[in-house]
């Protein structure tokens, strides 16, 4: 058999530091939030888990820096904490992740390695979660370099064409048996296994993600103001946060964006609402989130022909005219109904990329559950109150967002590219 390099693992990497290439020393090592790392603390976290995984692990090496373990330890040290520790600062950072690398590559592991596939994964992920980081940090010049800079022309020609859409537009789906999770044959993380029937009832969904003009119409009819609106929790929050509008609108008018500051464009999908505001918002319809389970029939289930989709459109894995991912390069979400290529079966748009919906589910185990390769990855936030959130965002990379991968987060947290999708009993 020939010997293949991981080009996955050199692409994540390509695009790890495009992310961070013009980003001073000092905006790289900083705390920009206390629900966030330092950027500098992902790198050097990407560089232990991946010589912790594949140089010691798989390859029987020693640990390069067993002294760093415990620093870049994510549950060990929670986010709030890791602006106090002695992690490594840029340099040292970038010459630790170099050296990590050189010596996986000296282990020549092929495209079909699985634990080469978490760890192309894993930074995947932490390149979106440095995507978090910059977003809050709102630096004023942030822009991708490298890989990231010469992506693909922005899909957005097809959004001039289309009508202005609302979230609030139902699809109506029939009841059906349903086959809930990943199938074997492909990577899958612990947690989207086993697949397992499920009986779901007929329900409405949304045909695109709820946009900026929705929320907007919901601000005025009082939305932040009538507490029966809101559940108790989602209340307590409001007048905690004293939040009355999206966590990057600004009291102007104007939303932060990635890139800068920009007029609101009431046509895209409505972004860094947490799971209280959205739960409050299909309140106010008469409207409800979809579970995980609806989400996934929704996107995948191909009911004339009774077969669950790969993928929305089809078997093939995204590509710009389907899914708007990081790969994309466009760094926002584009105006809903804008990729007309990447429907689902039913006409559902947008579910892979754009933004993530967060689903009435709370975070667990599907029957038989069983941890796989480590704890800490799902096991250890089951029952913990946490919400699943499905289909990834424009930040999220198409190796990641896959349309059984499941995410998750506190429901009070905005910092994630996570707007919703409504849904309702037939
Ligand atoms: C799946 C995004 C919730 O960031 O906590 C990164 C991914 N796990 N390193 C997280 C993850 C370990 C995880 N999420
Ligand atoms: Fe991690």
């Amino acid at each position: 058999m020939a010997v293949l390099e991981n080009t996955r693992l050199q692409e994540a990497r390509a695009q790890t530091l495009a992310l961070v290439e013009g980003i001073s020393d000092a905006d790289l090592e900083r705390v920009h939030s206390p629900l966030m790392s330092p950027l500098v603390w992902d790198l050097g976290h990407i560089a232990t888990f991946e010589d912790l995984w594949l140089a010691h692990r798989l390859g029987g090496l020693p640990l390069l820096r067993a002294d760093l373990l415990e620093v870049y330890d994510a549950f060990e040290t929670p986010r709030a904490k890791r602006g106090e520790l002695p992690y490594l600062r840029r340099e040292q950072a970038t010459r630790y992740l170099h050296a990590v690398r050189e010596r996986v590559e000296r282990l020549r592991l092929g495209d079909e390695e699985p634990l080469a596939e978490l760890v192309v994964r894993h930074e995947r992920q932490h390149a979106e979660t440095m995507l978090q980081t910059l977003a809050l940090a709102a630096l004023p010049d942030w822009c991708p370099g490298g890989v990231l800079a010469a992506a693909e022309e922005p899909a957005t020609a097809a959004a001039a064409e289309l009508a202005a859409c609302s979230g609030l537009e139902l699809i109506e789906l029939p009841a059906t048996s349903f086959p809930l999770g990943a199938a074997g044959g492909r990577f899958a993380y612990d947690n989207e296994l086993a697949v397992h029937q499920v009986e779901v009832e007929a329900f409405a969904i949304g045909r695109v993600p709820v946009t900026n003009r929705d929320w907007l119409e919901f601000i005025e009819d009082g939305g932040y103001e009538l507490a029966e609106w809101w559940s108790p929790q989602g209340w307590e929050w409001r007048l905690r946060e004293n939040a009355r509008r999206p966590l990057h609108w600004l009291e102007d008018g104007r939303e932060q964006r990635l890139r800068g500051i920009e007029e609101l464009d009431l046509e895209r999908p409505v972004i860094h609402v947490c799971c209280h505001e959205a739960d409050a918002f299909v309140r106010a319809r008469g409207l409800r989130l979809p579970s995980e389970a609806e989400w996934e029939l929704a996107a995948t289930f191909d009911h004339s022909a009774g077969v669950k989709r790969a993928w929305p459109w089809g078997e093939h894995g995204p590509g710009a005219q389907e899914a708007n991912l990081i790969e994309s390069g466009n760094f926002a979400p584009l105006p809903v109904g804008a990729l007309g290529a990447g429907a689902a079966p039913c006409g559902a748009l947008g579910m892979i990329g754009e933004v993530w919906e967060w689903t009435a589910s709370e975070f667990g185990g599907y029957p038989g559950f069983r941890a796989n390769p480590y704890r800490e990855y799902s096991e250890v936030f089951f029952g913990g109150g946490y919400r699943v959130l499905r289909g990834g965002s424009f930040a999220t990379s198409a190796l990641v967002a896959t349309s059984t991968f499941r995410n998750w987060d506190l429901p009070s947290r905005r910092q994630i590219f996570a707007g919703l999708r409504v849904a309702a009993d037939a």
